[in-house]
């Protein structure tokens, strides 16, 4: 098959931790055409999606290691027509540009798409996880999602725990989520007007989150494949920060699913499928679940060296049998319509 990952530029690729890097190497493993494409790089011409594409040339021999692979690997440079793929792998980093979605909308039909463009729109914030309809917080901490600063502060006012957490409804990263408290109040007003109102008029949409106890010792990344988890790992957040997030000083570590975030995982894995989020990373503190990241989840490769595991070979396995059903249903199809044809 021919796969196209929509990520960052191939010069940009970390050979020692990219988890998109274990997914191009399985498949130029597995002998399968490798393009990559990043989202600024997609172009019409003439009316059908293109984009200038970075081509690994095929190979004889693909070393066993990623940063070996990565120095060997024969690039070239090649405008390609999306829909002569068989998938679009997306790779990119947040947040998700809607336009981009543009240009992938014109070739859903031809091409199996990871994640679903539906399920990208849907879940490409956190208002995704908010509202799973979780009312009495079972597997979702209470959660409020308001641009009314009134509503946030009697909220915050209202609150029977000391801590709660602010976060935007677009960040990734760790980016702006704080942790406030009732015993600071003087400051509150301040972070509502901070975080709500822009000084152009315009106005943001804030998160504001039960704390949930027992962040400071790390929250849980699990990586689920059509529903089903294939990895989880522990992010420790450094000892002067409450966020947990490797881009935000958080280290890693190892970690066996407890019997509630299996439960979790059963719980929302359908949802998931239904929406086309096939490939996420899951960020779980306290068996609840925090966020949802559908773009370009990562820790495959940490994931790898601790369990000794290959989870880049489930996912391409997993890739190769959607395309096969695909053939199969078209191969089908059209020996139907031969048939109702020659008859
Ligand atoms: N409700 C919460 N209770 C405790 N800690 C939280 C909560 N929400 C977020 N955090 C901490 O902040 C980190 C980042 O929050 P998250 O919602 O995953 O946003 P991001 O998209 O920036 O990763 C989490 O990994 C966790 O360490
Ligand atoms: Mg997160």
């Amino acid at each position: 098959m021919n796969i196209c990952f929509l990520m960052y530029p191939w010069e940009e690729i970390d050979p020692e931790n990219d988890t998109s890097l274990a997914l191009i190497h399985e498949c130029v493993k597995r002998n399968h055409g490798v393009a990559l494409c990043s989202p600024a790089n997609l172009t019409i011409r003439n009316s059908v999606t293109n984009a200038f594409c970075t081509v690994i040339n095929r190979m004889e021999k693909v070393s066993g290691s990623l940063k070996s692979f990565y120095k060997q690997a024969d690039i070239r440079e090649e405008m390609l027509p999306l829909a002569g793929f068989d998938v679009i792998f997306m790779r990119a980093n947040p947040p998700l540009d809607p336009i981009m979605l543009n240009f992938l909308d014109s070739v859903k039909d031809d091409v199996f798409i990871v994640n679903s463009l539906q399920g990208l729109r849907e879940a490409n914030n956190k208002l995704y996880t908010a509202a799973f309809g979780d009312s009495h917080s079972n597997i979702i901490p209470a959660t409020h999602v308001s641009k009314n600063k009134n509503y946030l502060l009697r909220q915050i006012k209202e609150s029977k725990s000391e801590k709660m957490i602010l976060k935007p409804l677009n960040g990734f990263g760790g980016s702006g989520v704080i942790l406030i408290e009732k015993s600071a109040m003087s400051n509150i007003k301040s972070l509502l007007d901070f975080y709500v109102t822009n000084s152009d008029g315009t106005s943001n949409y804030v998160i504001l989150q039960e704390y949930i106890e027992g962040a400071d010792q790390g929250d849980v990344r699990i990586l689920l494949l059509n529903g089903e988890p294939i990895g989880a790992m522990k992010r420790v957040p450094g000892s002067d920060d409450h966020r947990s997030n490797v881009s935000a000083g958080g280290s890693v570590a190892k970690h066996s699913l407890t019997k509630q975030e299996k439960a979790l995982c059963k719980q929302i894995g359908p949802k998931l499928v239904k929406d086309g989020l096939y490939f996420v990373g899951i960020d779980v503190i306290g068996g609840k679940l925090v966020e949802v990241n559908v773009m370009s989840p990562g820790g495959v490769t940490y994931m790898n060296k601790v369990y000794k595991t290959k989870i880049q070979s489930k996912v391409i396995d997993f890739v190769e049998s959607k395309v096969m059903d695909k053939l199969k249903a078209f191969q089908r199809r059209s020996r139907l319509r031969d048939e109702v044809e020659n008859a």
